[in-house]
């Protein structure tokens, strides 16, 4: 006779295998792929592909992947499928020449807890970021960009920054916070129509979350959060961290907003604020998001995607040019010979320095500042690659693998001005240069970013040499994120 302990611990353990064999069908049919989707490497159940991803280096590690499976592969990243793009042909076959098909960005469980539903400039779709994107684009070019407005102010706050630095007195200092403040003051006068003292506290806490939210952002609680959202809400993790940052930067957005409010004059808009306030008043339709909801969301999206960007292309360059002091000294010669050393730089003078101009182009490459872009998604079925993706697939087109592509690059890894010269030292321009991406949703504010850059760049060249403390060797491993910052290093600004 069998003993019914036995029978019953029997039972218990025929019911849980059923069970277990039960969820694994059903996990393989939910998640069953398509016919001829790209294929990829191998998924756990339940879990997807989370675990091929290494999170200190993700563009490095999917870039490799690409390699395998000749630059299109898919992985499971927790609800749903996400297909990876490398290499510069396949990223421009989808971002350029089916620009239309990948216009929109995919469900982002991040984006709809701070944005609540469709909203912002960055995560929104259809009507509400087309109508948002045109309206962002023509209020910047009203307040200055293309104008001489624009390049004064960041001629002014390059003054700022240089009387900064002096008063280093040449000991060594870490830039970030200086370059945050600058950048993000370009920011600050287009969307409030002011600047802040480097010393404003809320300010200085404002540009403190952004870099924090934007490290996370992009790290393992990033991921996991976008990948399980439902059980991540529950859980206690730094991924906590990121949503109250947000919410300061957002609270310190809405007090600036109704100091806006409440001396607004509609016959003279100071600002981006102004005009959408303005916007608002005209616009009957809600689909358009002129709301003020949606204009702390827009004001949040220029802050984010604006200030760390630049503001770490500068850092890059500080330490790139520290690398290669003949590079340093070049640009300086080159500076010192077209404007001088009192006048201060302009737009006008790019043309006259290709040296510099290819030195700037080879740090936004070298820097791979977004190294894994912005997500996309297809707005209809189509074919790429030779393979079916869905209509609402989301893809990743990764700047890493086409800004270090070795078909297109002569030295990829090295930093080397020359991929931007020819023989006769003239600047020329590279297909695969493609820093701020490409296509429908290419970066809103590259025009403005090149001009900061151009601007900032040569004024703090033409004031300071710069070195490290003897003995000190600087790494040009970065730390990943949404962006990619160089390590934290200090830096000696001598001026020349
Ligand atoms: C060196 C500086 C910068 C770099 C490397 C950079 C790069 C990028 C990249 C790679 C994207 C994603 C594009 C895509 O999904 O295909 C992007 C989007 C965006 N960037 Fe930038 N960016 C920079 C500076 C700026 C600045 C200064 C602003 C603000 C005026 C800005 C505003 C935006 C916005 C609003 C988007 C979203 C565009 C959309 O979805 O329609 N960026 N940027």
């Amino acid at each position: 006779m069998v003993p019914l302990a036995l029978l019953e611990s029997f039972d218990l353990k025929s019911l849980l295998l059923f069970l277990l064999a039960f969820l694994l069908v059903l996990d393989y049919l939910k998640n069953k792929p398509p016919l001829n989707f790209p294929p990829g490497p191998i998924a756990i159940p339940f879990l997807g592909s989370i675990f091929n991803v290494n999170f200190k280096e993700p563009h490095i590690n999917l870039t490799k992947l690409g390699k395998t499976y000749n630059n299109i592969f898919s992985m499971q990243m927790g609800r749903q499928k996400s297909v990876f793009l490398t290499g510069y042909k396949m990223v421009k076959e989808a971002l350029v020449n089916q620009a239309e098909n990948f216009a929109d960005r995919p469900y982002s469980p991040l984006a709809v807890r701070l944005y609540a539903s469709n909203g912002g400039l960055f995560s929104s779709n259809g009507e509400m970021w087309k109508k948002q994107r045109r309206f962002a684009l023509s209020t910047l070019r009203n307040f200055g960009l293309g104008k001489k407005t624009m390049e004064l102010a960041i001629c002014e706050e390059s003054r700022f920054l240089q009387d900064e630095m002096d008063r280093q007195k040449g000991e060594a200092f870490d830039p970030t916070t200086l370059f945050n403040n600058a950048v993000s003051n370009i920011i600050c006068q287009l969307v409030f129509g002011q600047r802040f003292d480097y010393n404003d506290h809320d300010f200085q806490m404002m540009l403190k979350y952004i870099s924090e939210a934007l490290q996370l952002e992009g790290s393992m609680w990033g991921w996991l959060y976008e990948s399980y959202p439902a059980i991540m809400k529950y859980l206690p993790g730094r991924h906590n961290v990121l949503f109250r940052n947000y919410e300061f930067v957002s609270k310190f957005i809405r007090k600036n907003l109704d100091k806006h409010k409440a001396d607004l004059d509609p016959s003279n808009p100071r600002c981006y604020m102004d005009s959408f306030l303005i916007e608002k008043e005209n616009s009957h339709d809600p689909a358009e998001g002129f709301t003020e909801e949606n204009l702390v969301w827009c004001t949040l999206d220029l802050f984010i995607a604006g200030t760390e960007t630049t503001s770490t292309t500068l850092r890059w360059a500080l330490l790139f040019l520290n690398k290669h002091p003949e590079i340093q000294d070049k640009v300086q010669e080159e500076i010192d010979r077209v404007i001088g050393q009192t006048r201060q730089p302009c737009m006008a003078d790019r043309p006259n320095l290709p040296y510099t101009e290819a030195v700037l182009h080879e740090i936004l490459r070298r820097g791979d500042i977004v190294p894994l872009n912005g997500a996309r998604m297809a707005v209809k079925d189509t074919t790429l690659g030779g393979y079916f993706i869905p209509k609402g697939t989301t893809l990743m087109p990764i700047l890493h693998s086409v800004l270090f592509d070795e078909n297109e690059w002569e030295t990829p890894n090295s930093f080397n001005p020359e991929h931007f010269l020819d023989k006769d030292g003239k600047f020329v321009r590279r297909d695969a240069f493609l820093p701020f991406s490409a296509g429908k949703r290419v970066c809103l504010g590259e025009q403005l970013a090149r001009m900061e850059l151009f601007l900032f760049f040569i004024s703090l060249f033409q004031k300071f040499h710069f070195s490290t403390v003897e003995g000190t060797q600087l790494s040009t491993e970065g730390i990943v994120g949404i962006t990619l910052t160089p390590q934290p290093f200090k830096i000696c600004a001598k001026a020349r």
